[in-house]
């Protein structure tokens, strides 16, 4: 039986036996292909779909271990700033040990359905009239001088978890892809998948894809070379000016030979789209600027004819209703309740 990832990949881990069994069965994601996508831009695409972790997130592969190490280390309490992502998964993986979490979070910029997920969990919830660089920046500093474990991914355990997503692509294709495409936000993920392939490439001997990351346009600081100081994107989980996991973002994109790119809200709304009504997988609007981003590279060019492509899709569709209602460009057609015009207007559209 599977029992998450600490269990699956405990020899990759910085487990011990003192280092609790935590698990909400994190992990074992699906690797889809998208046929129609893949027909459509001449490549095979698959998306790795992160939306169905526990929380609806790749968050739970990194916050597992982060909390089952905090708690190993004797903490009582954890504390995350967040987009939203990180703090449903840190409130469900306390709740879940039987601690306490504190999230802090930009004001009128998480998605409903993440704030919901915080709420239930049992979190702690501070909202601040900032972003979340200065959501981060208050709590590493708040972290360092009072009692709590700070989970957000600048805690090295979180990429440790987060890199078994690597290795269950590698697992599910049989090697790794030509390219992996994933959305770039604080630059924790890609860096903790670069770090993934190339442990499985020292252990197992599959190779090395090149990284492609994706950046929001209005939250682009990597392409731009320099932090941004007031982000702006649709995709509120990727609404971040100053990357902590920058340098390592950059080490990933040079030593595999990838880009680092951005995408538009429009080109980002777009994929978001495509993805759901051609595929029939739904995910977040910040998940989707990873298959915006290859739709760019197979049309500039950066993405050959051919290519294996493996786009990271990192939160599910559900947590974000408000966007994909505004989003829709389907009709709701409103009849009265009779069986006899209801049955007029299918066979008029039949
Ligand atoms: N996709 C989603 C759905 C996210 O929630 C995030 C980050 C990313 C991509 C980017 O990943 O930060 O490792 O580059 N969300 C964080 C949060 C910041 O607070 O939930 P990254």
């Amino acid at each position: 039986m599977y029992k998450g990832l600490i269990d699956h990949y405990k020899e990759f881990l910085p487990v011990n036996d003192n280092t609790p069994a935590l698990t909400l069965h994190e992990g074992n994601t699906p690797l889809i292909h998208l046929d129609t996508l893949s027909q459509e831009l001449g490549i095979d695409l698959f998306a790795k779909y992160e939306g169905l972790n526990p929380t609806g997130s790749f968050k739970d592969r990194g916050m597992v271990m982060a909390v089952a190490k905090a708690i190993e280390e004797g903490s009582k309490c954890v504390i995350c700033a967040s987009t939203g992502n990180t703090s449903a998964a840190a409130a469900a993986y306390a709740a879940r040990a039987g601690i306490q979490s504190l999230v802090v979070i930009p004001k009128g910029k998480v998605a409903a359905g993440k704030l919901a997920q915080a709420y239930m969990y049992g979190a702690k919830i501070i909202e601040i009239d900032g972003n979340f660089d200065e959501a981060l920046q208050a709590v590493r500093d708040i972290s360092e001088t009072t009692d709590v474990a700070l989970v957000n991914s600048v805690n090295p355990y979180r990429l440790e978890g987060q890199k078994t997503a690597a290795f269950e692509v590698c697992d599910q294709l049989g090697d790794a892809p030509d390219i992996l495409a994933i959305p770039v936000g604080n630059a924790g993920n890609i860096s903790a998948y670069w770090k993934g392939f190339k442990e499985y490439n020292a252990k197992k001997g599959t190779k090395l894809p090149k990284m492609f990351g994706f950046e929001a346009e209005g939250a682009a600081a990597i392409v731009q070379g320099a932090p941004i100081a007031k982000p702006e994107t649709i995709a509120t989980a990727i609404r971040i000016g100053n990357p902590a996991s920058w340098a390592l973002a950059e080490a990933a994109r040079d030593e595999s030979q990838g880009i680092i790119d951005s995408v538009t809200d429009e080109e980002i709304l777009d994929a978001y789209r495509q993805i759901a009504a051609k595929e029939g997988v739904f995910a977040e609007p910040g998940s989707a600027a990873s298959i915006a981003g290859v739709i760019k590279s197979v049309q500039n060019g950066k993405i050959a004819a051919g290519s294996r492509v493996v786009a990271v899709l990192t939160g599910n569709g559900l947590k974000d209703p408000d966007t994909a209602v505004n989003a829709s460009t389907v009709d709701l057609i409103s009849l009265p309740n009779d069986e006899d015009k209801i049955r007029a207007y299918i066979e008029s559209v039949l």
